[in-house]
This record gives C-alpha cells, sequence and structure tokens, in this order.
C-alpha cells in the first residue's frame, strides 16, 4: 500500500489537533455567553474564550469558529455582550452551545434576558456581564478574534457560584 506524504501530514496534523483539544479540556475555563443584537438581529452562543485584555480602556477578547451559524451577526451589529454564567446556568449553557437543536434568535426564548437593540442583551441571572462595542476582528487559524471596548459592566449577582468548564463537563464553582 502506498500512502502519500500529504496524506500523512494531514494524519500528523488530525492527531496533533485531537492531542491539544485532550490538553485544553484539562484546563478549567468559565463559561460565558456570546450574545448580540442590532440591524443583523439576535445572534448568541456559549464560549470559553474570553480574556481581559485591559482595564484601561476596559478590553475583552473573544473568539469566534468561523463555522459559527452567528459570527456574521457579530460582525453586523458591531456589539456584543460578554455574559458570565452563574453555576445556575448549565442548561442555558446547552442550549446556546447548540446541543438542544436551538438555533439562531430561538436560542433566546430560553433564559432571562434584557432585550435592548441596538444594544447587546443582557442576561439578568449573570454573574456579571459586559457590553462592548467591537474595534477590531481578525481570523487566526478557524476563528475570528475579536476585541471589544467595554462600554458597560455590570454586576448582578458577584456573590454567587459560577460556571465552569473542565474534563468536558460544567461544574459550579
Ligand atoms: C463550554 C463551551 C465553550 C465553548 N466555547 C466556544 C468559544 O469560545 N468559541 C466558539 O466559537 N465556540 C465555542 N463553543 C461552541 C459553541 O457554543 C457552539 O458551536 C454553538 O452552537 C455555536 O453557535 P451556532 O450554532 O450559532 O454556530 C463552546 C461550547 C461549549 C460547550
Amino acid at each position: 500500500m502506498t500512502i502519500s506524504n500529504d496524506s500523512t501530514i494531514a494524519d500528523a496534523e488530525d492527531r496533533a489537533s485531537a492531542h491539544f483539544r485532550d490538553a485544553m479540556s484539562l484546563v478549567p475555563s468559565a463559561v460565558h455567553i456570546l450574545a448580540t443584537d442590532g440591524p443583523a438581529g439576535l445572534g448568541g452562543l456559549t464560549a470559553s474564550a474570553v480574556v481581559s485584555i485591559s482595564d484601561t480602556p476596559p478590553t475583552l477578547l473573544v473568539s469566534i469558529s468561523q463555522t459559527s451559524g452567528s459570527v456574521h451577526v457579530f460582525r453586523e451589529n458591531g456589539v456584543f455582550s460578554v455574559n458570565v454564567l452563574s453555576g445556575r446556568d448549565a442548561t442555558l449553557a446547552e442550549v446556546f452551545a447548540g446541543r438542544t437543536g436551538v438555533r439562531g434568535a430561538a436560542r433566546f426564548d430560553h433564559g432571562a434576558w434584557r432585550l435592548q437593540p441596538p444594544r447587546p442583551p443582557i442576561l439578568r441571572s449573570a454573574v456579571a456581564a459586559f457590553e462592548c462595542r467591537l474595534t477590531e476582528t481578525r481570523l487566526i487559524a478557524t476563528h475570528h478574534v475579536m476585541i471589544g471596548a467595554v462600554t458597560s459592566a455590570h454586576i448582578f449577582a458577584g456573590g454567587e457560584e459560577g460556571l465552569c468548564y473542565v474534563r468536558r463537563q460544567f461544574k459550579s464553582v
């Protein structure tokens, strides 16, 4: 049997990606829902790829897969919110991760949302929420990395446990 160099390289890349995902599954991460509203409509997804970049001025980074059905909605609206989930919202995280089959704007039928277009939706049951104006987007590998200038920060339930994802499971911490 002949194995071409191309398929050998592709197999090695697949193995490296799977190994990377396995290693990353051991890293506990906070769970958020990214949400947007405006001229392009409502969009939202569960996300762990959220980083605080600076407090002066307050700036967040989020990363959305180019395969996400809502990435163009985020880009067109130019605003988004980062909703930090409480330990009680694991079921909502499943909905916004597409695991219950609910897609698009219908996801907002679940959860206690404050809709306020053209500002982004805010989840009332979040521990904290940040409203952002999209200032920069860059495609890196498979993801659109988006920089958000924080326009409002809300503290809703600072004393409550947060939702964490580790070993491919939700945990309240
Ligand atoms: C805990 C967790 C974290 C996730 N983090 C991200 C993320 O940071 N970026 C991303 O693009 N997708 C992430 N996802 C996957 C999206 O939530 C999922 O693909 C969602 O269905 C995308 O929305 P769409 O159906 O509108 O494409 C995550 C899923 C889970 C369960």
